[in-house]
């Protein structure tokens, strides 16, 4: 397989499943049954009457509408439904491009985002956040990148792995560098819809027609193990990509796509709930790394529930990480599975119940003192 190894993935199927508090992950506290039922008020009794027919290729009828109501204006041709966003982004990688196509994505970035694309044997250009400005995003650099007229520029904001975003007029420019250029603009919406300090960002449709936008249930609603996501994107290539997931998944099960329906049906009440316990944990890490500057730095994070920490005292975060997990039953994702330029890094996830994200925090203080000590 000559398909870069998907870093975080990889680490993630190491130690997701065997530690007792995580803080690396990029989504909110997943929702028990129970809450998401009372979120929503729907009764499982409902389901007695599902029978267990295929699906359609780009959604069944209600969950399909419900996220066109929600994301395109009632437009359900522009709106595929998927299994995670993790489908979209893999049949959007392999129809939208060609080999020898060049790609421009942000740096540093989830490895999916630019790795299908590297693989089918894409130019991929790097546009880099600066870690010396918070990883905000310079436009001005992006229009440097984009005079090569790429193919497709790929973007994420609120970002994984650093919460950094840009504000409307920011993304009033990307979409005129995207027409400029005349490339696709894929907007990576995972974390879309949980800001701290300003609304949430319109995705880019119907302002640039040649945007393609992946949704997911999995980072702002708590439903991660839904795994469904969706796409919007122009209707031809909507069609394209259902004829690639006929030899794949074909359809998503009608038995997620109920519960995904009650979500979309109730999402502002979902994220609402969310959005609440992320502020409060957000402000929990805010005050941890202020009370320990010589261990740890970061700019908190404009949305979503990941923060790329620094930790200057740390050439090797992938050593501590593993020391966590393995005698501390922490999860931590090191920075290196965003890139060998993120090896004093972490990503700390804070969307987890707020006892074990101090839980998280006590553990990790301990460990880097003691290698402070050992230095
Ligand atoms: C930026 C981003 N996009 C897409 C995904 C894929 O998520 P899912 O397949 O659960 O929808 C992730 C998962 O971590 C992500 O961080």
């Amino acid at each position: 397989m000559d398909i870069a190894v998907a870093a975080l993935e990889a680490w993630m199927r190491d130690y997701y499943h065997k530690v007792d508090h995580d803080i690396g992950s990029s989504g909110v506290r997943d929702l028990t049954m129970a809450e998401f039922r009372a979120v929503c008020g729907f009764e499982l009794g409902q389901l007695e009457t599902m029978i267990f027919h295929d699906s359609e290729s780009y959604g069944g009828p209600g969950l399909r509408s419900a996220l066109a109501d929600r994301w395109t204006g009632g437009d359900v041709d522009r709106m595929m439904v998927t299994h995670g966003s993790s489908e979209a982004i893999y049949l959007v990688m392999h129809l939208a491009l060609e080999p020898g196509d060049e790609v421009v994505v942000l740096d540093p970035a989830y490895q999916q985002l630019h790795d299908i694309a590297a693989w089918r044997g894409c130019r991929v250009t790097r546009w880099r956040l600066d870690p010396d400005h918070g990883f905000a995003a310079d436009l001005a650099e992006l229009r440097r990148l984009a005079a090569t007229r790429p193919r497709m520029i790929v973007v994420n904001f609120p970002h994984n792995p650093t919460g950094t975003s840009i504000t409307a007029a920011q993304q009033r420019e990307l979409i005129a560098i995207a027409a400029e250029a005349g490339s696709w603009l894929v907007w990576d919406h995972a974390f879309g819809e949980l800001t701290y300090a300003a609304d949430p960002l319109p995705i880019p449709w119907p302002a640039y027609d040649r945007s393609i936008v992946f949704g997911t249930f999995s980072k702002s609603y708590g439903l991660a193990g839904l795994r469904v996501g969706w796409c919007t994107a122009p209707p031809g290539l909507l069609a394209r990509m259902a004829l690639l997931r006929d030899y794949i998944a074909l359809y998503v099960s009608p038995v997620l796509e109920f519960f995904a329906e009650q979500a979309v049906r109730h999402a502002d009440r979902i994220v609402a709930l969310q959005r609440d316990h992320a502020r409060h944990n957000r402000q929990l890490l805010i005050d941890w790394v202020a009370e320990r500057p010589e261990l740890a730095r970061f700019t908190p994070p404009a949305g979503g529930v990941a923060a790329f920490v620094e930790f200057p005292g740390q050439p090797d975060m992938e050593r501590t990480c593993r020391r966590l997990a393995e005698e501390h039953k922490v999860l931590l994702v090191p920075g290196s599975c965003f890139g060998e330029a993120y090896r004093s890094y972490a990503r700390l996830g804070f969307g987890g119940t707020a006892e074990e994200l101090t839980a998280g925090l006590d553990r990790l203080d301990q460990v880097l003192r003691e290698d402070a000590g050992r230095t």
